[in-house]
């Protein structure tokens, strides 16, 4: 099957020289040829209010507009107190109300983190496949993409130096799209 897959990627760090930004630009780099990817920056989505909840804001109707367009997700978390970015846990949370409608239902998606710390974000990939498990999205299990000590894996221009993750992504990204295909399949 040669169906161009539609992914939308974002990380959940907000900084210019945020190490997950780097993740989704190595992204950008291996992209396979079967996948494009779109990126989404979270800066302007602001603090989740319910009583907004029936009329967002803009910035929250485009990323779910953009969540919906997308066959499938990337999301680099970055780990915060051994959890997820309350950036990234803000933006989930809008996209996932009102409960109806929600774009993230049965969407594929993919995982990866970047940490300055020896761990490289896994026990935020955790809490987050928690998440996901909620909200009934399909998140790959292979190819777990973390990049330990970022500061010195990622050079000045922001570009990932590390050849092992440049390999991952590529593993990670064509798991992603087999993953889509699968679960798109109808006989
Ligand atoms: C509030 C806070 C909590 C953090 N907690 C952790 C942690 O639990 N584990 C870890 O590996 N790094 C932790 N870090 C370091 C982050 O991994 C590091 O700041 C990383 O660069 C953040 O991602 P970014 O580069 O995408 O902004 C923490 C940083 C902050 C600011």
């Amino acid at each position: 099957m040669n169906k161009q897959i539609k992914v939308l990627a974002f990380a959940g760090g907000l900084r210019r020289g945020s190490y997950n930004k780097a993740l989704v630009r190595c992204a950008l780099e291996e992209c396979p040829s079967n996948l494009s990817i779109e990126v989404f920056d979270l800066e302007g989505i602001p603090p989740y209010n319910a009583d907004n909840e029936q009329t967002p804001p803009q910035s929250v109707k485009d990323f779910k507009d953009r969540i919906r367009q997308a066959d499938a997700l990337l999301m680099a978390t970055p780990e915060y107190n051994c959890s997820i970015s309350g950036v990234l846990k803000n933006a989930i949370d809008w996209a996932s109300r009102p409960k109806e409608g929600n774009p993230l239902q049965g969407k594929p998606v993919a995982i990866m983190s970047a940490s300055t710390g020896r761990f490289g974000g896994v026990r935020a990939q955790m809490h987050l496949r928690h998440c996901f498990v909620f909200l009934d999205m399909h998140s790959i299990n292979e190819h777990q993409l973390m990049l330990s000590d970022a500061a010195n894996n990622v050079d000045a221009k922001g570009r990932v130096t590390n050849e092992k993750t440049h390999q991952l992504m590529r593993q990670l990204l064509d798991a992603l799209a087999t993953w889509t295909i699968k679960l798109q399949y109808q006989p």
